[in-house]
Formats: C-alpha cells, sequence, structure tokens
C-alpha cells in the first residue's frame, strides 16, 4: 500500500486538537508526516515543525507558504489536515482545494452557509475530497448502530434524542479567561457559540445513525451567564426528512458532565444507546425482549464495525483511534477506495444550515425553520 504524504496547518504546540491529529493519521502507517504550518507565529510553528520531524523546507511559517511550497513539488502533500480556529476554515480550505489538494477541515467547516456551499461546489470542480473532522462518528460502535439501523433491526426509525452537554464554562468567574472568552465573542467565533461548537457533532450523529437528513428545527437558546453574547445551552427540537422526530440538548454549563456526548435512536422494533463515555458499548432492546449490551471487538459485529475495531475485545478503545478511522478511511478515498460514512463537505455545509436555522429560530421564539442548505432542498 503507497504511504501518503501528510500536511497540517494549525494544531500547533499546546493547542487542544493537533495532538489527536497526530496520533490519528499515523497510526496505521498511511500517512507519513512531512509537512506543516503549525502555529499562527511563524518561528514558533517552524521549530514545532521540524522538533516533530518535518525536514526544515517543508516547515513552513504560514499557511500561504506552505501552499506556495507544496504546490510545485512532485512528492506534494496528498492531504492538508486544516485544525485552525473556525474563522479561518474557509479560506484555507478553499485555497488548498483550488490548487487540487484534498483536504480534511475540522468542524465547524465555514462560518456561514453560503461559504459552505462554495467548499461542496469547489470540491465537486477539483475532483478532490473535502472531509470534516466528525470523528465521533468514526466509533466502531456508531458505525455498528448505523449498519444496525440500514440493515432494518429497529425498523423504521421515530425517535432520535441526542446531548453533547458539559461544564467546562460553567464557572462564571472564569468567563474572563480569554480561551474561555472567544467562544462565546461572535467576532471569534461568529453567530453561534455551544451549537456550534459541540451541538453540530451531536446533529451530525443524529442524521449519520438515523440514515436521515435534519429537514427542519426549531431552537431555544439561553446565555445563562449575561456576560456572553453567544448561547452556552440550547435545546434544540428537529424534524427527519424520513418523518423521524429529534431533541437534542447541547450545553457548556452543565456542571458534572464531563464529556457528556450521548445519543438514542428508537425504532418501531427497538432502540439503540451510544456514550462517549463509554464508546465501546452499544445498549440494544429489541421490542418485546431484554436488553443486550454489544461489544466491541465481538463476533457477528457488522462489516464496517468489524473493520474499524482495532483493540480487542475488553481493551478500551480511546478518542484518537476514532480520528485515526477518519484518517484510515482517507486514505482509503485518497488510494480510490470511497468508504461509506467518511464525512464529507455536504456535512459540514449541513451543519452550517443548521446554525443558522437554529440562530434564526431562537431570535424567533423558537419558530420553525427550514434547516437544509439551498442546494439540498
Ligand atoms: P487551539 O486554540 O487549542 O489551537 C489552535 C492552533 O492553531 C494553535 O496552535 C494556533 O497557533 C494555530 N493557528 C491559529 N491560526 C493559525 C494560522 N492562521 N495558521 C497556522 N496555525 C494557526 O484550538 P483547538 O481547540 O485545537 O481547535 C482548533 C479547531 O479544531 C477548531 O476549529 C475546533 O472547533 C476544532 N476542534 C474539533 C474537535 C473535534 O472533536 N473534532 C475537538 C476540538 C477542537
Amino acid at each position: 500500500m503507497k504511504r501518503l504524504g501528510w500536511g497540517m496547518i494549525g494544531g500547533g504546540e499546546g493547542s487542544q486538537i493537533g495532538p489527536a491529529h497526530r496520533l490519528g493519521a499515523r497510526a496505521d502507517g498511511r500517512f507519513d508526516f512531512v509537512a506543516g504550518a503549525l502555529d499562527h507565529r511563524a518561528e514558533i510553528g517552524r521549530d514545532y515543525g521540524t522538533q516533530l520531524g518535518i525536514a526544515p523546507d517543508r516547515a513552513y511559517g504560514s499557511w500561504q507558504d506552505m501552499l506556495a511550497g507544496e504546490r510545485g513539488r512532485e512528492d506534494r502533500v496528498d492531504l492538508v489536515t486544516v485544525a485552525t480556529p473556525n474563522a479561518t476554515h474557509f479560506e484555507i480550505t478553499k485555497a488548498f482545494l483550488e490548487a487540487g489538494f484534498n483536504v480534511l477541515c475540522e468542524k465547524p467547516m465555514t462560518m456561514t452557509v453560503e461559504e459552505g456551499e462554495a467548499i461542496v461546489e469547489i470540491a465537486a470542480r477539483s475532483g478532490k475530497i473535502c472531509a470534516v473532522n466528525y470523528c465521533y462518528s468514526a466509533y466502531p460502535m456508531v458505525r455498528q448502530a448505523r449498519a444496525m439501523v440500514r440493515n432494518g433491526e429497529l425498523g423504521k426509525i421515530r425517535l432520535v434524542v441526542t446531548n453533547f452537554s458539559h461544564g467546562h464554562h460553567g464557572d462564571a468567574t472564569d468567563a474572563d479567561n480569554p480561551r474561555v472568552r472567544w467562544r462565546y465573542d461572535p467576532a471569534q467565533a461568529g453567530i453561534s457559540g455551544q451549537f456550534a461548537d459541540c451541538g453540530i457533532h451531536a446533529l451530525h450523529m443524529a442524521s449519520f445513525i438515523a440514515d436521515d437528513q435534519v429537514e427542519s428545527l426549531s431552537a431555544d437558546f439561553a446565555s445563562t451567564i449575561s456576560s456572553r453574547q453567544l448561547e452556552d445551552d440550547a435545546m434544540v427540537n428537529f424534524r427527519m426528512e424520513g418523518g423521524a422526530v429529534g431533541r437534542l440538548w447541547t450545553s457548556s454549563v452543565a456542571i458534572g458532565r464531563q464529556h457528556g456526548f450521548d445519543i438514542q435512536v428508537f425504532g418501531e422494533t427497538g432502540g439503540l444507546r451510544w456514550t462517549s463515555e463509554q464508546p465501546n458499548q452499544l445498549v440494544y432492546t429489541p421490542l418485546g425482549r431484554r436488553t443486550q449490551i454489544i461489544e466491541k471487538g465481538e463476533g457477528r459485529l457488522h462489516e464496517d464495525a468489524q473493520r474499524l475495531s482495532r483493540v480487542a475485545i475488553a481493551h478500551p478503545e480511546g478518542f484518537p483511534l476514532a480520528v485515526a478511522n477518519i484518517y484510515c478511511d482517507l486514505a482509503d478515498a485518497i488510494s480510490g477506495e470511497i468508504r461509506d460514512g467518511l464525512p464529507l463537505a455536504q456535512d459540514g455545509v449541513r451543519s452550517m444550515a443548521a446554525v443558522h436555522a437554529a440562530v434564526a429560530s431562537a431570535r424567533e421564539n423558537g419558530a420553525w425553520k427550514d434547516a437544509r442548505p439551498s442546494i439540498f432542498r
């Protein structure tokens, strides 16, 4: 199997998501880390890149230098990961797609729906892959859940209930901490705070497992810490194109919840429950029968769950390995085998349309809004 060249923008020293990408991209030996513009401070970024083993001429001081340097090389990178703050995703992703690179962009993919639609179009025109890092969808037991829904094991889906709520911004005395404050500042975070940050993971997951798309939504937003201009809590009701009803709660002030991402899917003949804090188990209750726990790595899983169960049964599967599964699917895609399940720009723009619909709905007292980008109506 050909080893692919990989480069990264953002994810510098001390960043939150950078280490997960470096572990994930290299976990299977399918990508070599050969280029990067890792920091917004040129010198610091170059130093850190060389410390991580990048050759000095490919440890760039800015993404513009990286674009100029890589586009002319015979051995140019096969994939560029964009792991910078949200407001920069669009221009970087657009520039690299237009120059003929495959891109994995962090979420939220863009700030506006129009930018998201432009990315979908540019990716289609360039023939390059633009994926979005909805990494939770790459846990083996999430793939198992989707395969069970597709296989009819739950019957027609009636209801999806999902939460992505934590309490890490719940301390009002810490609200002015610059690491926290920017997330609720429209100039830096955009139109939405907690819903665009964590809620869209849950909304993508609902579509992913139910194998359906969100059609409309009604949102109630709250800034429970009054100095915040953007919401730190949101309750979003939604309807799916196939008729399922959805409920989503996302919060950053739920003190006591650590990384509380869970989802329940209820169909006519059964229900499923998955939670990110116990990602190896899927709880399944067939109608009229006892509840069962399906374990990662056990026999008789669906093929996609089996393929991505890289650690033996009873051993924990960590978050970076879900990111590794995204890179595994990307390596297959770049090599010509498109894997069903890889979150793409289409998923990224659906999230942006949902964010803008939720903000409009919350401003109009929960009025129902079409949650789809115009290209998918
Ligand atoms: P962070 O603030 O911890 O790190 C950002 C990094 O990007 C820093 O190293 C900074 O120097 C660098 N940077 C900023 N501007 C740059 C530029 N113009 N060129 C090159 N480097 C630049 O941010 P964090 O938390 O790592 O988030 C980054 C992105 O990842 C965000 O979009 C966030 O939403 C997303 N994220 C996704 C997660 C997931 O579950 N998929 C989890 C955490 C973050």
